[in-house]
């Protein structure tokens, strides 16, 4: 049978959690993400609870914990950039290898879209390594295309990544282009 999930946004006291879930996505998944193993395990472990404090209250930066039996599992970021069209991202997103495949990641991205799109988000957008096929096919899978933007990965300046956008049904939507 498989196993039941949930998401629930982050508690101001997962500090705790937040840094378990983040060093074990790096760890595993060294490929997808911005940060590194190093960054996350030289951080203050206070700056995770400040982390956690703020994305269960915040306007404009959140996290959201996959579940799976109560176990925490996964994870993602959902926020809002700083320009004025104030774009809305997920981010960071992770689910431990033993329960992929069983949907916790869709759950993760519908529910922070779902935040996203409550805060006024109409169209939500995901940076992805064209490398990182797995990722790719993921997202796509979940309703996000091609906007046609590219940039190089700041960590590994070789590889490239694309910006994927899935628009909010209901909603006005708004051309980027
Ligand atoms: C990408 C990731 C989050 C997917 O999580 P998941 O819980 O396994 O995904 P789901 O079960 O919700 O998949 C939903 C759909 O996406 C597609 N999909 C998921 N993983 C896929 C893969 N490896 N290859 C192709 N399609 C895939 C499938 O269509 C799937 O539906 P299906 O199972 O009915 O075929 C997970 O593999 C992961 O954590 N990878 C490492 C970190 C990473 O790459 N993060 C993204 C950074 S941009």
């Amino acid at each position: 049978m498989s196993p039941s999930l949930t998401v629930r946004r982050i508690a101001a006291d997962q500090g705790a959690v937040f840094r378990e879930l983040r060093t074990a996505s790096l760890r595993e998944a060294p490929y997808a993400f911005g940060a590194t193993l190093e960054d996350a395990l030289s951080a203050d472990v206070a700056s995770f609870d400040a982390t956690a404090a703020d994305r269960a209250v915040s306007v404009s930066t959140s996290t959201f914990i996959l579940y799976t039996e109560g176990h925490p599992a996964g994870l993602i970021e959902a926020h809002f950039d700083d320009t004025a069209a104030r774009r809305a991202f997920v981010c960071e997103l992770w689910v431990a290898p033993a329960v992929r495949h069983l949907r916790g990641g869709e759950l993760l991205v519908d529910t922070a879209g779902s935040w996203l799109a409550a805060e006024g988000a109409t169209e939500i957008f995901a940076w992805v390594a064209d490398a990182n096929r797995n990722a790719m096919r993921f997202y796509e899978a979940l309703g996000f295309n091609q906007t046609g933007e590219h940039r190089r990965v700041a960590r590994a300046p070789e590889q490239i990544e694309s910006l994927l956008v899935r628009h909010v049904p209901g909603t006005s939507q708004v051309s980027q282009q």
